[in-house]
């Protein structure tokens, strides 16, 4: 499959991300990067190790990247996930140990790659890819594309009332991202809202009975009840099906003054340089994305 990345902040959401690029030969995982986010970097970073561990995947590779924001806001943590940010889900046995830096990771791996081969799922605070892109520019034309979880585009946030929260928790490291002109599809609470964990969808999960699944159901159980919206999976659906997304390309910029829009994501149609138009993806066959997860969760051990 086509060589992903993908940078994260596990979180239940996260998990289901991750699971559903494990799950799909479409997609070759060759390393997980991670950022402090729903909870701080050492518990997201051993979250992700314990993911992996789950779906007997500890061969990939887990790289801790940035401990806190460019410009660090002092936001309440994403509750949904539960202390542990895996809603309590024990961790296996055994699991690895992070190598190296994220940064580190993600320039010399999108550098030593053929141009336009990578794509970066970014499904936490941006510090690690903005902190990646400031070191090496060239980064952002190399990738094939980047896959943004974030932003809240026309609609209300989830962590102040107009701001998203991977983008709350770095705004200036969004704003970076989104200027650099790579190729972004832009997921925020607009579209990732429209995709809901329903009880049929859980039940189908764990009606698979493997040890992959059986977390899966016992995590999307603990979180449904604080928030059904699957985000984070979303981004990688569409690398398996794009044809289940629609979008328009647009100028995308984020407020990071401090303030009450802090964190805001806004259109910015004065803007025409179409270089730095980001595919804002809008419409969403939510019962696809939902089968999707279910089929490819199945594939896990
Ligand atoms: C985003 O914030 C996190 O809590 C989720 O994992 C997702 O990436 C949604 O706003
Ligand atoms: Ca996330």
């Amino acid at each position: 499959g086509d060589p992903l990345i993908i940078d994260c902040d596990p979180g239940i959401d996260d998990a289901l991300a991750i699971f559903l690029a494990l799950g799909s030969p479409e997609l070759d995982l060759v390393g997980v990067t991670t950022v402090a986010g729903n909870r701080p970097l050492d518990q997201v970073t051993r979250n992700a190790l314990a993911l992996l561990a789950i779906a007997g995947r500890s061969d990939v590779p887990v790289h801790a990247g940035c401990a806190r924001g460019l410009l660090p806001r002092n936001i309440r943590n994403a509750f949904a996930h539960g202390e542990d940010g895996l809603g309590g889900l024990p961790h296996p046995e055994g699991i690895a140990e992070p190598v190296g830096h994220a940064v580190d990771y993600l320039v010399e791996t999108i550098m030593a790659a053929e141009p336009g081969t990578v794509t970066l799922a970014a499904i936490g605070p941006l510090t690690n890819v903005a902190t990646a892109f400031t070191r090496e520019p060239r980064l952002a034309e190399r990738l094939k594309r980047l896959v943004v979880m974030g932003g809240a585009v026309g609609v209300p946030g989830n962590i102040t009332p107009t701001a998203e929260f991977n983008f709350m928790h770095d705004p200036a490291a969004a704003h970076i991202v989104l200027s650099s002109g790579a190729a972004i599809d832009l997921f925020g609470l607009n579209l990732t809202r429209q995709v809901r964990v329903t009880a049929g969808f859980v039940d189908g999960i764990a009606a698979s009975g493997t040890r992959t699944s059986t977390a899966v159901a016992a995590m999307t159980r603990a979180y449904v009840t604080k928030d059904s919206a699957m985000h984070d999976p979303c981004v990688v659906a569409k690398l398996i099906a794009p044809q289940l997304f629609g979008g328009t390309m647009a100028r995308v910029i984020v407020d990071y003054r401090p303030g009450p829009t802090d964190g805001t994501s806004l259109l910015d149609p004065t803007d025409t340089d179409e270089r730095l138009f980001v595919n804002v993806v809008e419409t969403v066959d939510s019962d696809g994305v939902r089968a999707l997860l279910t089929e490819r969760i199945a594939r896990l051990p």
